[in-house]
């Protein structure tokens, strides 16, 4: 056989013209359906452009709800008009689901504002964070302008490493001589600030703007846009976008979700050869995506979490539904006994039931059962499509033997 292994996919018909536009970080010219969120922005941010400083403003909303997107979007105008009338403007994000404590927020902070003749990073970690805080001032102070600090997912660091940071940046202002700062804080999370002091909250939340989520229609009219550039005319069937926009409205009106089924259908439908993406194109991108969401949910499981999962997924197996905990904890306690673990206590068991629970791994409903007292009726939850048991081995060798041996089961009467 002559010629090379790509010849043939290089030489197959794409339906994209480019993939790039599909993807999240991809940045559209315009955003529909978020006029007034754009409106609210720049109605604080022109302050910036007129000298004075803007409010501090805190975004909520769902996930994919357009939040980064618009932020970043208002943010590039925002510097172009401060260019183009020489009223100095920058933005600073940072992403503190990625850096995650207050010395590396600040650190980014004052790194990113290094003058191409300097040459003194601030380190990654050693310095006391009063000094990390007094060089970024003096480098805001360097440059001079305005700063729009923009902490992105900011709930994260909040939980982790309390409102230290906000209260510290919140304030910059008094430390500066010659610049101007304002922060936007983006959650998911709508009871974010609850965690903060009330003087940090004051400070922040001086203008609030929550997005909501998406209807069908509008991710059906985002999508269309997006296809525009991404893929090749006539690439789609009829109803494709709008199966892939219904999907997404269902999960929470997430157009990163919507956005991800279009992409995936489409090689879904090149991968098989076809001349255009179907409903069933669509289909197996869905189950492809709860796949790749439920990967690592099951795989990163602790030890005794599997074992509690594993002995709910072992009495379905034995045909039971509406499995109760008693059931789940007997079967449990033989797979610890397999695997040389102390069994944990019942009362345990349950809790680690009610995490799984929240997980969406599996269904765990209260019943009462007259004077008998209550029990749970549990089901689990995870897609047909999904090996479970396969992942679970997998990512703990030991799992192999819990699935393998044989169990006594409670007889129902
Ligand atoms: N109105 C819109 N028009 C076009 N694309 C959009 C729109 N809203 C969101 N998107 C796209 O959807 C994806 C998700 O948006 P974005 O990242 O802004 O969501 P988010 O609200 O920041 O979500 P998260 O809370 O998860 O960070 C991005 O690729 C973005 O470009
Ligand atoms: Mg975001």
């Amino acid at each position: 056989m002559s010629g090379n292994i790509f010849d043939d996919f290089l030489s197959r018909k794409t339906l994209f013209v480019d993939k790039e536009v599909l993807r999240h970080d991809f940045r559209p010219k315009n955003l529909p359906h978020r006029q007034n969120e754009i409106e609210k922005l720049s109605f604080n941010l022109v302050e910036a452009l007129n000298g004075h400083i803007p409010s501090n403003m805190t975004l909520y909303g769902v996930t994919g709800a357009g939040k980064t997107a618009v932020t970043s979007y208002v943010c590039d105008e925002l510097e172009a008009k401060g260019r183009e009338i020489n009223r100095p403007v920058q933005s600073i994000m940072v992403n503190c689901r990625q850096i995650d404590t207050q010395y590396r927020v600040l650190s980014h902070l004052g790194n990113s504002l290094l003058e191409s003749h300097e040459i003194d990073e601030i380190p990654f970690t050693g310095w006391p964070t009063d000094r990390v805080f007094g060089e970024l001032v003096r480098r805001m102070d360097n440059r001079g302008g305005v700063f729009v600090i923009i902490l992105d997912e900011i709930d994260h660091l909040v939980r982790k490493a309390g409102d230290d940071l906000l209260y510290n940046l919140t304030s910059i202002n008094a430390s500066l001589k010659s610049a101007r700062a304002c922060v936007i804080g983006i959650s998911n999370d709508l009871k974010f600030t609850d965690f903060l002091d009330p003087r940090v909250r004051s400070r922040l939340g001086q203008s609030d703007v929550v997005f909501n989520p998406y209807d069908a229609m509008q991710l059906q009219n985002i999508l269309r846009q997006r296809a525009q550039g991404a893929l090749i005319e006539g690439a789609l069937d009829d109803s494709v976008i709008a199966l892939c926009a219904a999907i997404a409205a269902q999960e929470h009106g997430d157009a990163r979700c919507a956005l991800d089924l279009l992409r995936v259908s489409t090689e879904k439908a090149e991968q098989s050869g076809d001349e255009c993406v179907t409903q069933a194109h669509v289909r197996m991108a869905q189950h492809q995506l709860e796949a790749d969401q439920m990967h690592p949910v099951l795989s990163s499981l602790p030890s005794q979490q599997k074992l509690v999962l594993a002995s709910i997924l072992l009495n379905e197996r034995n045909g039971l539904r509406n499995i109760q905990t008693g059931e789940v904890y007997d079967v449990y306690a033989q797979a610890c006994r397999y695997v040389r673990q102390n069994p944990l206590t019942q009362r345990r068991v349950s809790g680690l039931i009610s995490n799984l629970d929240m997980l969406g791994l599996i269904t765990a409903r209260t019943v009462s059962r007259g004077r008998y007292g209550r029990t749970k009726e549990i089901n689990s939850c995870i897609p047909q499509n999904i090996d479970a048991e396969g992942i679970m081995v997998e990512s703990e060798a030991q799992m192999k033997e819990v699935f393998e041996r044989p169990y006594r089961h409670q007889s129902r009467l």
